[in-house]
């Protein structure tokens, strides 16, 4: 008889978006007549920049011509887009991270989830709290987080590093070692950050115990402030400790195209053995590459057109975030992030906690929005709004909340 992964048994209900969408569809179908705003998922809602667009159109042309077909993709992506990357992500930021240490993939959700995979189960995470739920599940499924305490909503064998208002949101180094910490630095969920200077000490102190920081950089092209670092690497000593993640999914609107990329560098070791070889061989045989009309996009991203087109579409969000800050503020509400970031952190008003929050501001402004308690325990008791709605959504939210 087989025997299935226990460890997925081990998983409390289902992934948090899929609950949310699941309890506004429950809404929708009770309430036809409301018109809901989704302020939930952070999903992009502006279409795709025309140089993207352009791009694309050209490379469907190419493989309806057998001359300009392509087939499989090269492992690692095609060159023109590892050196694009390369070029304008590393080399324009002094950072040294050469085409073969870039791995492009279908987006940085599948890469989050897989990276586990090249460690042993016998590694401890430690992980923010709150923190993009992706994490932790993935390293359930692997088994390498111990037991669930429904009560405390905590893992026995996860180092949970608390980022609250007490402390500005910013992690402190754990008192146990851990082995893997996973960073997403602008944040999500909180929509705050930290500054190249706090990042150096992370990767000293990753350097110093012999941990592998995964950064998850998704968010990157929202950082409006200049003493926050653009990438991992652009602190010294990253390379010998930390693997980066990126997604063309929040500065170019790839949400439903699906685009990403992993940087492994050659330097990053444990004892003798590369990781960047051992994610090359997990890469070559479990992935067959981003399709070459997606990579083509990407590649436009990095277009004079496609970084101008792109500028206005980061602004446009992030007017979009300052509007629900300034907005919520002026109704007294405590509010953080959205100033690096896509995101927006609430305090739940008058005790609430974050599902109450939720079932409250769905009822009653008809706004969706995700419950902080659904990124872990610390979230409890705040709750986040995206700035990826439509400009027009996002003032008729704000004046529904003001309204209730
Ligand atoms: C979120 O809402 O946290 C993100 O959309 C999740 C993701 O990028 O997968």
């Amino acid at each position: 008889m087989f025997q299935i992964n226990d460890n997925y048994q081990k998983l409390p209900g289902s992934y948090l978006f899929s609950t949310i969408a699941k309890k506004v569809a429950a809404f929708s179908e009770a309430n036809p007549d409301k018109q809901i705003i989704r302020l939930g998922i952070g999903d992009v809602t502006q279409p795709i920049a025309p140089a993207i667009i352009e791009a694309m159109h050209r490379a469907v042309d190419e493989m309806g011509n057998a001359e300009t077909f392509h087939g499989y993709a090269p492992d690692l992506g095609y060159e023109f887009l590892r050196k694009a990357i390369a070029d304008n992500d590393y080399k324009a930021r002094g950072c040294d991270i050469s085409p073969d240490e870039i791995f492009v993939s279908d987006g940085a959700k599948s890469d989050s989830g897989n990276i586990q995979e090249i460690f042993s189960v016998d590694n401890r995470i430690a992980v923010c709290d709150p923190v993009y739920p992706v994490y932790v599940d993935s390293n359930v499924m692997a088994g390498r987080t111990g037991t669930y305490d429904a009560q405390t909503g905590m893992w026995s064998n996860v180092i949970y590093m608390p980022c609250t208002r007490e402390n500005g949101f910013v992690p402190e180094f754990p008192k146990e070692t851990p082995d893997m910490i996973y960073l997403c630095l602008p944040n999500n969920p909180t929509g705050t950050t930290i500054t190249k200077a706090q990042l150096q000490e992370w990767v000293d102190y990753a350097n110093k115990v012999g941990a592998v920081i995964i950064y998850d950089g998704a968010y990157e092209a929202y950082i409006s402030e200049t003493d926050v670092a653009h990438s991992i690497y652009e602190c010294e000593g990253a390379k010998t400790c930390a693997i980066e993640l990126k997604s063309f999914s929040k500065n170019a609107g790839f949400t439903g195209v699906r685009l990403g990329y992993t940087v492994v560098p050659k330097e990053l070791k444990c004892g003798e053995v590369s990781l960047h070889g051992m994610w090359a061989r997990r890469h070559g045989t479990k992935f067959n590459g981003a399709p070459y009309i997606i990579q083509r996009a990407g590649e436009a991203v990095y277009s004079d057109a496609g970084k101008a087109q792109l500028m206005e579409q980061i602004a446009y969000y992030m007017r979009n975030a300052a509007t629900i800050k300034s907005g919520l503020q002026e109704s007294g509400f405590e509010v953080y992030g959205g100033v690096n970031a896509p995101y927006i952190w609430l305090k739940t008003p008058e005790a609430m906690t974050s599902w109450e929050f939720f079932d409250y501001l769905l009822e009653k402004a008809n706004v969706v929005g995700t419950p902080g308690s659904g990124f872990g325990p610390s979230g409890e008791g705040y709750f986040r709004l995206t700035a990826f709605g439509s400009y027009e959504n996002t003032v008729a939210a704000l004046e529904r909340i003001k309204s209730i």
